[in-house]
């Protein structure tokens, strides 16, 4: 899909817009000032007080991207304890070579701004989804993928997070290398109350 020229193409993208499975993604590198693109999407996400508290960590290279897979392996590993499955380990440890672009997601509150935790993470909420419609409007695929060690010290370490940091996952992009997968929701009706 080209970018969104009226309402009825927006609507049709927020529709579309589906999480693609790491495994589906080609290898192939992204094109630069579509990564600039995506970024900037982010970037205009709102938050109360002009926070801004999403913070991105983009692992690009092929050497980085293969050492986040080993560190997060021994993350995995040392968090799993008696729930340690092997193939988990191997696909934690090669999932982020495999794509040409992860991003950890952190927010990161505004010092001064003294906001209710929850509105700080909706707002990162609010950017990665940003980051989604317009990956997925310039035709690349994008997964948000939160392990379950999301608050371990190692991997607190490994972001080189401050200790009011919040960890908010990763998303690993890629072009597709097959269909997006079809995905359906219950009706609205059932999530309003109208008055
Ligand atoms: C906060 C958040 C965390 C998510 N974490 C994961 C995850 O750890 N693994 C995963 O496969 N999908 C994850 N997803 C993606 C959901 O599985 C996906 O959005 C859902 O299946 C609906 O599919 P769709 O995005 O294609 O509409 C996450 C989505 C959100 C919003």
């Amino acid at each position: 899909m080209s970018q969104t020229s009226s309402a009825t193409d927006m609507l049709a993208l927020i529709q579309n817009r589906r999480s693609l499975p790491t495994p589906c993604m080609k290898s192939d590198a992204l094109d630069e000032a579509a990564i600039h693109q995506i970024l900037e999407a982010a970037n205009w996400a709102p938050s109360h007080r002009h926070t801004e508290p999403w913070r991105f960590r983009l692992y690009q290279s092929q050497a980085a991207r293969e050492a986040l897979g080993r560190d997060l392996a021994e993350i995995y590993k040392a968090a799993a304890g008696d729930a340690f499955f092997e193939a988990k380990y191997e696909k934690t440890r090669t999932r982020a070579a495999k794509v040409p672009l992860v991003a950890a997601v952190i927010c990161q509150p505004g010092e001064k701004a003294a906001l209710p935790l929850y509105e700080e993470i909706l707002a990162v909420g609010c950017a990665v989804q940003n980051m989604h419609l317009a990956a997925h409007a310039l035709g690349i695929g994008m997964i948000w993928s939160t392990p379950g060690y999301y608050n371990h010290a190692e991997l607190r370490r490994l972001m080189n997070m401050a200790s009011g940091d919040h960890f908010m996952g990763f998303l690993y992009f890629g072009y597709p290398a097959q269909a997006f997968p079809t995905s359906k929701r219950r009706p609205i009706a059932d999530k309003v109350t109208w008055l």
